[in-house]
């Protein structure tokens, strides 16, 4: 009987996301966290952009897994502990169990209810692997139940972290959360590291056809979150009201999401039995996510500023997108 354990770490509670969406839309320059963006209608728009052939990050990354395979095997410590940040499906790490050999695998994700099916059919495949999920917000705390984290220290630990979900955080969020990466890292036996997908800068018109898509599926995306506001904090967004903008922002060196008022807008709720009201005028926006793209350079650079050894990077022929081994 293969090992399994699932833990719920949760802390947020519907006050406190409440509070921070009203926090966000009330601000003098509105904005929404990325996190919202994924309700169960949301995960399958994200899923949709992946197969969009203008949103290059997600086959690019898998062409340099499969690219790389024997390379990984040999750079990357075998039987070790697998720590998936933001595991959903777990696809992506159960594609790479036969080459790097985990002996634990710990899939970390927003839902641990997802996980449950995931991981339970997961195990039976790999009945070697012992594994565990771990329901919580990874990018607020890193934290392992203890039993968990005595179990992989004996053990180097890779941390894998795919998809270029690091351009969600402004490079003073992600050098935090690269620093508590390589304290967990750090924890484990000599070898342990971070794998990570990272997408790079390339041309503004390739960077906005990803984001802006002529199918209209990126934007139905970003809309979408509007309605997901509106179930957790009982809002009254009508998506009709509002249109899907994204561009590069290359002073920043990110890609903007936005929805933009098509007209004058009133939205209102109720925060704690208080009357809440925000008035958008036409051609106003609320920013909804940011997707920063790094260069080869920049990125090891700050790899090293949040205290790895070393790092080394694979990237696809055309240098659109990179996978990153850091050393811990
Ligand atoms: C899941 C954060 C990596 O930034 O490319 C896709 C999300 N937003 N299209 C990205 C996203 C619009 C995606 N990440």
């Amino acid at each position: 009987m293969p090992h399994l354990r699932f833990y719920d770490l949760h802390t947020s509670e519907p006050g406190s996301i409440r509070a921070e969406l009203s926090h966000g839309l009330l601000a003098a320059a509105p904005f929404t966290s990325p996190k919202y963006l994924y309700d169960s209608l949301g995960s399958r728009l994200f899923d949709a952009i992946t197969e969009l052939p203008e949103y290059y990050p997600t086959r690019t990354e898998a062409a340099i897994f499969a690219a790389q395979r024997e390379v990984l095997a040999s750079t990357l410590p075998p039987a070790a502990c697998m720590v998936d940040l933001g595991a959903g499906s777990c696809a992506k790490a159960a594609s790479l169990f036969g080459a790097l050999q985990p002996s634990q695998y710990i899939a970390v994700d927003i839902s641990v209810q997802y996980l449950h099916g995931v991981l339970a059919a997961l195990s039976e495949q790999h009945p070697g692997i012992d594994m565990a999920g771990v329901g919580t917000d990874f990018s607020a705390s890193l934290d392992l139940p203890a039993d968990l984290l005595a179990q992989a220290r004996q053990r180097p630990i890779n941390a894998f972290y795919p998809g270029s979900s690091i351009g969600n955080f402004t490079p003073d969020e992600a050098l935090a959360f690269l620093q508590r990466v390589q304290r967990l890292c750090a924890q484990g036996a000599s070898g342990g590291g971070l794998l990570i997908g990272v997408d790079l800068v390339k041309s503004i018109d390739m960077l906005e056809l990803a984001y802006d898509d002529p199918l209209g599926v990126t934007g139905a995306f970003n809309l979408n979150m509007l309605r997901h506001i509106n179930t957790l904090l009982g809002s009254d967004f009508d998506v009709r009201d509002w249109q899907h903008v994204a561009f590069f922002n290359t002073t920043l060196s990110r890609i903007e999401m936005h929805v933009q008022a098509r007209r004058d807008v009133t939205v209102r709720w109720q925060l704690e039995g208080q009357a809440c009201e925000v008035r958008f005028a036409s051609g106003q926006r609320i920013h909804t996510e940011n997707s920063y793209k790094w260069t080869l350079d920049n990125f090891s650079a700050l790899l090293q500023s949040a205290g790895f050894r070393s790092s080394q990077a694979w990237c696809d022929e055309k240098g659109y997108f990179a996978v990153f081994w850091a050393q811990a």
